[in-house]
């Protein structure tokens, strides 16, 4: 099985999950300092110290990519190391470390794609009100330019907000990731100043325009990523079919609906009445909004599947409800069924029909842009044997479906362009610390030593030659 000689090959990362340095050169506090000092909140107590120490690390971190022959690292910038109260002018040693950064991928012949936000907001923009206020939109929209007028002459391709529903949702209903709160009208809000926030910074990237200077003059290309998600009816009945469309509103179509067609869809709307009236669009956001993407990157892990009639399910095929508000604001009533055998050890579904289905309806429903899988992995909590390696054919086989239904996808005519593991490193994984392992190559935290997994290597002859490995 053969990709496209151009096709994208990469891997992922995010600051904060990564970098650890959290005091270095004037970095700021981001909510998930805040979050994971609050007792309680992140698993085992663990926090953005030490991650992988890739701040210090990050030489060897590019080395092992370019032995691996991956051509393209998506990261993400940490807003807080670039404007530590999250306004301002640029803090220059935060500068430096991603110029130091993307001028050594570029010496290794990797492109560079950064995120503007991957969830480390600056505290002092959430004690002002965060996501569910107007005025963070404006300022994420100054950081973008800040990031772009340093790295612009060299950076080409520009993710701005990294999976706006965790952000929103998790952030501001269930409380599940920072700031942590549990206001399910704020989350709506929080929606729509992410999107915003996306429009304008996009905006603010385009409007310094193509960069005339410096060793690599072009054209910047902006886009989002979305983790949209398959949502399948349990079963075919009325009411499973309409809570799956239920889900799919305030899931996907409450972000793709903005982007491509200028509007938040009227089911929505109604389905939400009663928690939010939307007061908070403005004349105008819509426009900024629905500016073309160059691309739209999509992370997937696993569908979904969901039932309007909970109560005739048997309790234990469906999520325990947990303790606090449902991160479905408005389906609280549905039932979501416990994923399918097999699970990745994170207990997370693996069905990789999932993608392929993904991949088209984006190519139909919101057909004209260039499709990016920014991230896809899964987490096993490997360890390094006896004999020194990282032996894990399950993450190679989760990866080796995923890569199959990506071409499945392609083979059909949807546009896919590139695809991204999930993730080059193991690192923090939010509200579960330390405990779940997603990366191609291990960490060991104490020593920050790196070992390349099995399923490394595997994807990096993928990467390499563009054909899917025996
Ligand atoms: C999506 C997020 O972007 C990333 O930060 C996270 O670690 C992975 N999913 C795995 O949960």
């Amino acid at each position: 099985m053969r990709f496209p000689a151009d096709f994208a090959w990469g891997a992922a990362t995010a600051a904060f999950q990564i970098e650890g340095a959290t005091r270095a050169d004037g970095r700021g506090v981001s909510i998930w300092d805040t979050f994971a000092a609050t007792p309680g909140r992140v698993l085992g107590g663990d926090t953005g110290e030490p991650a992988a120490n890739h701040y210090r690390r990050y030489a060897e971190d590019v080395a092992l990519l370019r032995s691996l022959g991956i051509g393209n690292y998506r990261f993400s910038l940490a807003w807080p190391r670039i404007q530590p109260d999250g306004t301002g002018p640029g803090n220059p040693a935060g500068l430096d470390f991603y110029d130091r950064l993307v001028d050594e991928l570029l010496a290794a012949g990797i492109e560079p794609w950064p995120t503007l936000y991957h969830w480390d907001l600056p505290q002092p923009l959430e004690d002002a009100g965060g996501w569910p206020a107007r005025d963070t939109a404006l300022r994420f929209a100054e950081y973008a330019a800040i990031a772009h007028r340093r790295l612009g002459d060299r950076v080409r391709t520009w993710c701005t907000i990294n999976e706006p529903w965790v952000v929103a949702f998790l952030g501001y209903a269930s409380g599940e990731h920072a700031p942590g709160r549990r206001e399910p009208a704020s989350a709506l809000a929080a929606t729509h100043h992410l999107m915003l926030g996306h429009g304008l910074a996009a905006a603010a990237i385009r409007g310094q325009g193509a960069t005339t200077t410096g060793t690599r003059p072009g054209t910047p290309a902006v886009g989002i990523v979305l983790n949209a998600q398959p949502i399948r009816p349990h079963e075919g009945s009325v009411a499973d079919l309409d809570a799956a469309r239920r889900v799919d509103g305030v899931r996907n179509r409450i972000f793709l609906d903005p982007l491509y067609h200028g509007r938040y869809p009227d089911d929505v709307r109604a389905d939400l009445a009663d928690v939010s009236d939307f007061a908070f669009v403005r004349d105008g956001d819509l426009t900024t909004i629905a500016a073309p993407l160059d691309f739209l990157g999509i992370n997937y892990y696993s569908p979904a599947s969901v039932t309007g009639a909970a109560g005739k399910v048997d309790p234990e095929l469906l999520e325990p409800a947990g303790d606090g508000p449902s991160r479905l604001v408005g389906c609280e009533d549905v039932g979501v069924l416990r994923g399918a055998e097999p699970r990745t050890d994170q207990d997370w579904e693996i069905d990789a029909t999932g993608l392929t289905e993904l991949l088209l309806r984006l190519a139909v429903d919101y057909p004209g842009t260039p499709l990016y899988v920014t991230e896809n992995g899964a987490s096993y909590r490997d360890e390094v044997a006896d004999d020194g390696a990282v032996h894990d054919p399950r993450r190679a086989s989760y990866l080796d479906q995923h890569v199959r239904a990506t071409h499945a996808a392609l083979t059909a005519g949807a546009p896919v362009k590139g695809y991204f593991v999930w993730s080059l490193l193991d690192n923090f994984e939010w509200a579960y610390g330390y405990s779940e392992r997603f990366g191609i190559i291990h960490v060991d935290y104490d020593t920050q030593r790196r070992t390349v997994k099995d399923s490394g290597r595997w994807y990096g002859r993928l990467a390499a030659t563009g054909a899917v490995p025996p």
